[in-house]
């Protein structure tokens, strides 16, 4: 078939749609109820007989620049080949045409917008479908999500123009699909002007990426409904219903509602827009831990007969803002929340209903309550799973110019151009009409980093007039001078002092920040090892009411998949690309295969809905819920200098916000440690008490021979940086290690002479050997001088690579990073203590050590103890050198040797890989000097 090629519109500043279907609720229509009850969600979208799905394989053809696009296109002359809808250019599967490119702040190019450059490839989809006699019935294609814009034809003719990558685009084909063979062809254009709302800090992909669907429908149908319910003075609820029935000819059709376990219903003549109420449901609310659902059942009928029938799952939830604090059913909740991108290793940006599933119950299990869906509306797959499993959900519009920023060095350049505005209202009215119904919705989000502030302004206008039972929050609020905050504050990356500062409401802040309540949307960048300094922010948010919470940036590690290498993972600038942010992408909790990161475990244990004090008759649990008992089999262990002395269980039943003391009976405490360990229902979470630390010397007799060993020992003051250590740099500054200089008495650093160190044995009687270590600061060292770690360095034979100690465990851990960690004897190997970070940093490191013994399989090796001011230790088969160099896990070499770190002082994590530096307390204090010792002996 021939098409007229439509070869502007993805480039004219004048269009951003044309012949789209209004903006609608997501659902999917069955003819036969009995059928629709028994398809479970998973597959409620391919198995009505009323939508076809058209994902699938279909034709593809790849032009490097839309110019070549011929202007008269004869579908039949061309040679396609096959690709799988959905997937992107950039991944395929079935196909990748275009590199991978990961990119941040900046757009791909430097065009000032809405211009375009020259060149912009596209792609040619073709499918061909059957249809039966189409005759008195609607047609309606449904594209989930499409990057960047889409014309769409159809049996010759030009049907429609979307942009808004990550909004559904319909288009009604009814007047055009006819009996037998249809084509449909879609052209996709990389860049659209509605690129310049897509800058989201990711990779940048293109093309099909979500589900087709093709609605056949008969000629009445049901269109759209919202369900909207409002809470009533009398604690009862009312079902709004708004419905849009379409076609002409309604008499003899009837609208029914009901909802399963309800004891409510209406029913009426069917009419194209139609507004009713449930009145007086005596209903469960609904809320994030106890996640209440109703099934609503919307029938269109003609006669007695279901025509279309629609499964609605609905939930009952009040939000009030009063004052600064935000009140859910009457609580006032906290954001236990994590950033969702779609990302998946091996398709991209296309995540199935699995995929969804798979990172919601890892979230559930990491103790997680509350999911932004950054930045823009995510496949409504996730807003139904979120709906049942109970999150919070921030839902996000498709809106981040943060190249006006980062490339054209003005943040506000389009959002202050009322130009705009229509773009923008289109981007927020097709995700507010789209995932309305969804109880789950918590707040709505215009978007992210995209300056201001009169586009924001007419959306939040828009979302207040239309649907203000959900109040609006947008982070880019914060950096305009002249507007307001919105209905709820919210920041990123900010430090605990300032949230302090907000939580006490300090008079020096702006207005702004203290009228309303106050979320921090992103915090804890979670990139590499870390994040530090995490359950700091969790007692400011309990202490203060108008804190919210916030969400983790992020979920999880963006990167591109190889089955056959040399990498198995790559980020930025591993594809050849122009310009690109690194592995500024790989900052997840959860690796690219959803593997947890140690960040993941650290937040399972911050978000944990029960936490523990000790008191003078035993220990009081407070239940951290809002509306859900604490209910958890709990088992407490008291450890003796890291052995099991005594254990308990007991069966918390807390209602929520309440407190249990708990007495327990404890020995009398001889000299040494006490720690008590709790463990909360089947692998809810774990902390720890320390009830005494007391330092007692160990009797050390030496077996074996230590020379060669001894003959390794160096000074280190580097650690191979973490993504968090950011702005330090360690490796580059004028502290490396090729810059210290031997001297008789010591070990200088730089040729400034910043700071002396100096190492020194001494064989005790019996033959063991104390290590002392000491650093000493000149009179004038520099104020803003950091170092990560003071500590030593052992080469050891390979074979030792046994490991016992007795310290925090079992997972690597960080003194501002140790929540997921408790004190304890615990026995590894070195291959076991590594931890594989997409970009390869240092880790496997283990604090609050007291002794640590490496050994070979008969056990010969060495012991480390007798250290006062206890130790933290590592242990890896590669060296440091090694480590600073890598790039990719691949990089890292066996080098056939057992490198050993003994330090006495350890720097936090904290978040600057994008937010605060780690807090004082967990830097080392160089201007004090540093000073430690420990004993050696061969066993
Ligand atoms: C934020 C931004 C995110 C991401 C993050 C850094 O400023 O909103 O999209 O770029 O920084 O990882
Ligand atoms: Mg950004």
């Amino acid at each position: 078939m021939k098409y007229r090629i439509q070869s502007t519109t993805y480039r004219d500043f004048d269009i951003y749609e044309q012949h789209k279907r209004s903006p609608r609720a997501y659902f999917i229509p069955y003819s036969n109820e009995e059928t629709l009850r028994n398809t479970p969600n998973a597959r409620e979208r391919y198995d009505s007989n009323l939508v076809t799905p058209l994902s699938g394989k279909w034709d593809f053809k790849y032009f490097p620049d839309a110019r070549d696009l011929p202007k008269e296109f004869d579908a039949s002359q061309v040679k396609f080949a096959q690709v799988d809808v959905p997937s992107t250019w950039q991944r395929g599967p079935g196909g990748r045409v275009e590199p991978p490119v990961y990119l941040n702040t900046r757009y791909e190019f430097e065009n000032p917008p809405p211009e375009l450059p020259e060149q912009v490839s596209c792609g040619v989809y073709r499918k061909r479908f059957k249809l039966d006699e189409p005759m008195g019935k609607t047609f309606i294609i449904s594209f989930l999500g499409v990057m960047a814009s889409l014309d769409l034809y159809c049996n010759g003719y030009h049907v429609g123009y979307s942009e808004g990558a990550h909004n559904t685009a319909e288009f009604d084909l009814s007047a055009i699909v006819r009996a037998g063979a249809n084509e449909l062809v879609a052209v996709v254009h990389k860049w659209s002007t509605g690129t310049f709302l897509e800058c989201q800090d990711m990779f940048r992909e293109n093309g099909i990426f979500r589900d087709v669907l093709l609605h056949t429908l008969p000629k009445i149908y049901l269109n759209d409904f919202w369900l909207r319910p409002r809470k009533l003075a009398d604690g009862t609820y009312r079902l709004g219903a708004t419905l849009e029935v379409q076609g002409e000819q309604l008499s003899g059709w009837s609208v029914e509602v009901t909802i399963d376990g309800l004891d409510a219903k209406y029913s009426g003549p069917a009419k194209e827009r139609m507004s009713f109420g449930l009145d007086k449901l005596e209903v469960t609310e609904w809320n994030a831990e106890q996640p209440t659902l109703y099934t609503a059942w919307i029938r269109l009928k003609r006669g007695g007969e279901v025509s279309q029938v629609v499964r609605v799952p609905i939930g009952f939830r009040n939000i009030e803002i009063r004052e600064n604090l935000f009140f859910f059913n009457e609580k006032l909740i906290k954001i236990k929340g994590v950033n969702h991108h779609d990302t998946n290793p091996k398709t991209g940006y296309c995540m199935t209903y699995a995929d969804y599933v798979q990172d919601l119950t890892l979230m559930k299990s990491l103790n997680v309550n509350a999911i932004r869906t950054s930045h823009y509306p995510p496949d409504p797959y996730l807003l139904i799973l979120a709906n049942e499993m109970g999150f919070y959900v921030i839902d996000e519009a498709d809106i981040e110019a943060h190249g006006c920023q980062a490339t054209h060095g003005n943040y506000d350049l389009i959002s202050d151009d009322k130009a705009w505005i229509p773009r923008y209202l289109d981007r927020v009215k097709r995700m507010l009409f789209r995932d309305r119904n969804h109880v789950c919705v918590t707040l709505w989000s215009l978007g992210n980093e995209a300056g201001g502030h009169h586009c924001q302004d007419a959306c939040y206008a828009y979302l207040h007039a239309i649907h203000p039972e959900v109040p609006v929050h947008y982070e880019g609020v914060r950096r305009c001078k002249y507007v307001q905050g919105y209905d709820v504050f919210s920041e990123m990356y900010t430090n605990h002092a300032r949230v302090e500062m907000i939580g006490k409401g300090d008079p020096e802040l702006e207005e702004k920040a203290l009228a309303t309540p106050f979320i921090i949307c992103e915090y804890v960048h979670a990139m590499g090892q870390g994040p530090g300094c995490f359950e700091e922010y969790w007692e400011l948010f309990y202490k203060y009411d108008n804190l919210m919470g916030g969400c983790v940036w992020e979920w999880a590690d963006h990167a591109v998949y190889h089955e056959d290498g040399p990498y198995k993972y790559t980020y930025g600038g591993d594809h050849g690309e122009r310009i690109h942010d690194g592995n500024f992408c790989v900052d997840g909790l959860v690796y690219p295969d959803r593997t947890p990161h140690t960040g993941a475990y650290a937040m399972k244990n911050i978000y944990r809905p029960v936490r523990a004090a000790k008191t003078d008759k035993g220990i009081i649990f407070t239940n951290t819920n809002r509306f859900a008992n604490a209910m958890y089999e709990t088992q407490w262990k008291l450890l003796y200098n890291g052995a099991e002395i005594k254990s308990g269980a007991v069966k918390l039943d807390i209602p929520a916000l309440g407190t249990f003391e708990m007495p327990l009976e404890l020995p009398k405490f001889e000299a040494g440690d006490y720690h008590l360990s709790i463990f909360y229902g089947n692998d809810i979470a774990f902390e720890q008490l320390v009830l005494q630390e007391e330092y007692v010397e160990e009797e050390m007799q030496p077996n074996g021979d230590l020379n060669d060993v001894l003959g390794t020992l160096s000074l280190n003051f580097l650690r191979a940086p973490l993504d968090n250590d950011n702005w330090m740099n360690w490796v580059n500054q004028e502290y490396a290690p090729k810059n210290l200089t031997v001297c008789e008495d010591g070990v200088y650093a730089g040729e400034d002479k910043q700071f002396t160190m100096a190492l020194a044995t001494e064989e005790l009687p019996g033959g063991a050997v104390k290590v002392t270590a000491k650093l000493t600061a000149a009179e004038d060292m520099l104020e803003e001088l950091q170092i990560p770690r003071f500590g030593v360095r052992l080469v050891l034979p390979n074979e030792w690579s046994n490991v016992k100690y007795y310290g925090l465990g079992e997972r690597e851990n960080l003194p501002d990073f140790k929540e997921h960690a408790m004190v304890g004897i615990y026995e590894t190997t070195v291959d076991a203590m590594h931890e594989p970070y997409v970009f390869p940093q240092d880790n496997g490191n283990h604090g609050e050590v007291r002794w640590l013994e490496l050994t070979d399989e008969q056990g010969r090796g060495l012991r480390i103890s007798n250290a006062p001011g206890k130790l933290s230790f590592s242990a890896h088969r590669y060296s440091q050198e090694n480590l600073i160099a890598a790039k990719h896990q691949e990089d890292l070499k066996d080098e056939g040797a057992v490198f050993l770190s003994v330090d006495g002082f350890m720097r936090g994590s904290g978040s600057s890989s994008c937010g605060p530096d780690t807090l004082d307390e967990y830097k080392l204090d160089l201007a004090k000097g540093l000073e430690f010792s420990f004993v050696i002996v061969g066993v």
